[in-house]
């Protein structure tokens, strides 16, 4: 896995997305509200500036960190992806629908995980991947895999789960 989606740029999904370009993944951010897209880039790229501030890394990996994230309008952008992890409102209807339609955009090995912070996600939002995806769910202080395989989450998606 070396491409990282994720989908909703507000306080999560920046803050997962900002995680993902720390550890090394490219990571496309997608939203479909242009406003809200252009200040969760905002949000990482100031993120990764205090990171430097405080010393947790240098320049350089600073930089280099702020190279790999990539602002999409268009959840088809996130094709390329081996994890994408859902960070959009919590509206049981809204994530149906965006796993149903990530589901179609991305390949067969993706992982598609979710931020969601309601426990009964397994049953009902995530019910409409496709037969045999495998997904994680990920709320504060819990993990626990869904349908389909369980799979590791990679050091910066596990990070995510912190609030
Ligand atoms: N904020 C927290 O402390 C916290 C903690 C744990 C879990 N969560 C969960 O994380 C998820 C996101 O929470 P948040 O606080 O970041 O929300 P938020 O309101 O800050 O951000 C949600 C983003 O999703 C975008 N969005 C709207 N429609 C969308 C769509 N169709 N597709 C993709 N993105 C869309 C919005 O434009 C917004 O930028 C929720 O499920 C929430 O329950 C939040």
């Amino acid at each position: 896995m070396n491409v990282l989606g994720v989908v909703g740029a507000g306080t999560m999904g920046a803050g997962i997305a900002q995680l993902g370009c720390v550890a090394g993944y490219r990571t496309l951010l997608h939203d479909p509200v242009p406003d809200a897209l252009a200040r969760g880039g905002d949000s990482v790229r100031s993120g990764l500036e205090k990171g430097l501030a405080r010393g947790r890394y240098g320049a350089e990996e600073a930089a280099a960190a702020a190279g790999r994230l990539r602002e999409c309008p268009a959840l088809e952008d996130l094709a390329p992806c081996g994890l994408v992890i859902e960070a959009a409102p919590e509206r049981a209807e809204l994530k149906r629908e965006l796993f149903a339609r990530l589901s179609q955009v991305c390949g067969e090995d993706t992982i598609l995980a979710s931020n969601t912070s309601e426990s009964r996600a397994n049953s009902s939002s995530l019910s409409s991947m496709r037969s045999g995806a495998a997904s994680i769910t990920m709320s504060q202080g819990a993990r626990s895999s869904s349908a389909g395989h369980s799979r590791n989450l990679p050091a910066a998606a596990v990070a995510s789960s912190a609030p």
